[in-house]
């Protein structure tokens, strides 16, 4: 089962890639929990620093499993949609950075999956869409709210609502993805960032990404709270004395995670 997502080394840096390139990694069941299994793994790995997740062959992933859903009744439908907002939840909530490497289709699940990652990188081939409703359904892994929070209603509802797909300059210009590069530079970008991540604080990173995450969902004066509290905290850390003190020593800092 696990194979169906790939977990590679790559120094600090973990890859996921999801692999059933002939069924365009299409998200079945299997792959799902696969992926679950694989986030499960990376949540206890203590020196992780970030996470690149993509595609092996020409898709990202070409979204949920269609030969699968099509004997969904309700019930079915309901525990599918469960299984995956809780793997992408899980994703979502690695205390690490993660960067979804984008390298063909990105389409409905694999548009969601894309949007559980911090960050986009796409390659000029990717294909972003949420076309669900060619299939007389909806987004169902947690897309119609995140694609609101990373693009505004106005391109989430072009997106949902239209159903018809968009290149990968729209999605940078529209702010689905960060940045955009030629499909042999992606992957070396992608990792790449990790390593630079890897330098950092790594309590830094998970404080600051909480606080970003959670602070979407309250208001703003308890979002500022929020980081208020993390700010102090971050204080208290041998790895604030130890990225002061290289600043003021004129070297590069050595952070412990401490
Ligand atoms: N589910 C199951 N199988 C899929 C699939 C999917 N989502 N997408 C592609 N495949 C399979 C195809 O059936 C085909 O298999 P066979 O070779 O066995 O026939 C193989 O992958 C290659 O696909 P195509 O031959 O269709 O390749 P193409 O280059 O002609 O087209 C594509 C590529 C435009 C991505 C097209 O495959 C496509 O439109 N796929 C479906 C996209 C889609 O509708 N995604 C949304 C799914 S619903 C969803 O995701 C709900 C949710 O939010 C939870």
């Amino acid at each position: 089962m696990s194979e169906i997502v790939k977990n590679e080394r790559r120094g600090a840096v973990a890859l996921l890639t999801l692999d059933r390139p002939k069924a365009l990694n299409a998200l079945d069941a299997a792959t799902l929990e696969a992926l679950e299994a694989r986030v499960a793994e990376l949540a206890q790995d203590a020196s992780l620093r970030a996470v690149v997740v993509t595609g092996a062959g020409r898709a990202f992933a070409a979204g949920a499993d269609i030969a699968a859903m099509a004997a969904f009744g309700a019930r079915e439908a309901g525990d599918f949609s469960r299984l995956g907002q809780r793997a992408f939840a899980a994703l979502e909530a690695l205390p690490v950075p993660t960067i979804a490497a984008v390298n063909g289709y990105a389409l409905g699940g694999g548009c969601e999956l894309a949007l559980a990652c911090d960050w986009i990188y796409a390659s000029s081939a990717a294909r972003f869409g949420q076309p669900e409703v060619n299939l007389g359904i909806l987004p169902g892994f947690g897309g119609t709210c995140r694609l609101v929070r990373r693009v505004g209603v106005g391109w989430a509802k072009e997106l949902v609502l239209g159903g018809e797909p968009i290149d990968a300059e729209l999605a940078l210009r529209i702010g689905l993805a960060n940045r955009v590069f030629p499909p042999e530079e992606l992957l070396p970008a992608a990792l790449a960032a990790g390593e630079t991540i890897a330098r950092k604080g790594r309590l830094a990173l998970g404080a600051a990404k909480r606080v970003i995450d959670r602070g979407q969902d309250a208001d703003a004066r308890v979002a500022q709270a929020l980081e208020q509290e993390a700010f102090a905290a971050a204080f208290a850390s041998e790895d604030r004395a130890e990225g002061m003190a290289a600043f003021l020593e004129k070297r590069d800092p050595v952070f412990r995670g401490r």
